[in-house]
């Protein structure tokens, strides 16, 4: 049987679960796929700290990038630029690579496709933990123009508001948690911002539409703001609140967007809890399409990971990879992204306001003259102030930004008034 020697950088939650899976389904893999993989090394910082593993450690990258019988590199270490220059070398040195980073894929996919000049280059793991999504969008998919793709893309988030949602738990406390089981990312205010879901996000925006989007010309909200009342009252009017990534193509212009939606109980995305990811994806000749899975942890991740060492061991003989996803990306240079303020849809308001007449009028009025219709309005009252929830009629970001604006110079009004995007 024909072997295949790879090496991985970066032994941390997840280059562990490669190594320890790749040697558990050893066998297995090799009878599914005709290859035999092996690790030829292991780069970390420390070899001491990681000796009792029994693996082939090395402290040096170079070792790695001159050893003429690996074929493959693994990243696995995080961050941008370190992993971006690693990435640059293992081409230079006629390797292929195979990354789980999603934050150096999101802002250097086209470089490092041009860099690659045609060696195998696989990210499955960036996107979605072991969600296969990025074969769907290059592979599966091929024979559809992407309509619209929605869904959660972050476990850590949608950890968090399904504990605040099921256990009443506070949002620190399952932060915690989610920590703790390795769900997070190093630095948690990538998960919980919504810069996480957005690196996602822009990657698969880029593999449905080659859009060249940058993180700051995207709306990326996170769901730090979220209390466990908006939530019940999400729950009052047939919503659970959600961590979304939304694409959607309307003539030339794409709009993308991250933020936590209220989704419809009936919708499928309400009913994905815990860490688990999913995608609701909508081609134009297979209609919707859901993917639902685990998308953090270490074996989930990894899973990805070896999907795509496992499929270029496949390919080793052939000279060019099957990548870019729909060939070249200039042929999509006819989408634009659409302006944030441009985006419409339904917005839920909660605000709380002293007891004085004339209260609701002027509120109402505010987004009357701004353009705003009322679809739903609900009043519950407290000793000395009453929350308004207002669920708005499809409108503009624009808009609806500049009735609350006014709404918060109000002197009745009390506290943070908090508005929530609709999902439809
Ligand atoms: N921290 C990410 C999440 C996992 O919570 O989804 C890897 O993308």
């Amino acid at each position: 049987m024909h072997k295949y020697k790879i090496a991985i950088i970066g032994l941390g939650t997840v280059g562990l679960s490669v190594v320890q899976i790749l040697n558990k389904h050893k066998n297995l893999i090799a009878q599914r796929s005709g290859v035999e993989i092996e690790i030829g090394k292991v780069v970390v910082r420390n070899k001491k700290k990681y000796e009792c593993h029994n693996l082939p450690l090395s402290e040096s990258l170079q070792e790695v990038l001159e050893d003429k019988s690996i074929s493959l590199v693994v990243e696995l270490i995080g961050g941008v630029d370190y992993p971006f220059e690693i990435a640059k070398k293992v081409f230079a040195h006629k390797k292929a690579f195979v990354t789980a980073n999603k934050a150096m894929i999101a802002s250097k996919m086209q470089e490092l496709c041009k860099l690659s000049k045609g060696l195998p280059f696989g990210f499955e793991a960036s996107v979605c933990g072991g969600i296969p999504i990025i074969e769907a969008f290059r592979d599966s998919l091929v024979g559809n123009e992407i309509l619209d793709f929605s869904g959660i893309m972050n476990g850590t988030s949608n950890f968090i508001l399904t504990q605040m949602e099921e256990k009443n738990q506070s949002f620190s406390m399952a932060l915690s948690q989610a920590q703790e089981l390795g769900y997070a990312e190093a630095d948690p205010t990538l998960d919980i911002q919504g810069g996480d879901a957005g690196h996602k996000l822009l990657i698969l925006a880029k593999l449905a539409y080659g859009i060249e989007a940058k993180e700051e010309d995207v709306l990326i909200e996170g769901i730090e703001e979220i209390e466990l009342d908006d939530i019940a009252m999400a729950k009052r009017l047939g919503y659970k609140i959600k961590l979304l990534g939304i694409a959607r193509k309307e003539d030339e212009f794409v709009e993308l967007r991250v933020h936590p939606a209220l989704v419809p109980y009936d919708c499928m995305l309400s009913s994905v809890g815990g860490a688990k990811n999913a995608l609701s994806v909508r081609g134009d000749g297979v209609g919707e399409m859901f993917y639902c899975g685990l998308g953090a942890g270490g074996d989930a991740t990894a899973s990805a990971v070896i999907s795509d060492i496992v499929n270029i061991a496949r390919l080793r003989e052939c000279a060019s990879y099957p990548f870019p996803a729909f060939g070249s990306f200039d042929f999509y240079k006819h989408f634009k992204l659409k302006d944030r303020g441009e985006i419409a849809c339904q917005f839920y308001i909660k605000i709380e306001v002293l007891h004085q007449s004339g209260v609701m009028a002027k509120l109402t009025s505010t987004l009357a003259e701004n353009g705003v219709s009322i679809s739903q309005l609900l009043q519950e009252d407290k000793t000395q102030s009453a929350i308004i929830v207002i669920l708005t009629h499809r409108c503009e970001e624009r808009k609806l930004n500049e009735a609350f604006c006014k709404l918060l110079s109000f002197d009745f009004v009390l506290g943070n008034p908090r508005k929530i995007r609709v999902y439809e």
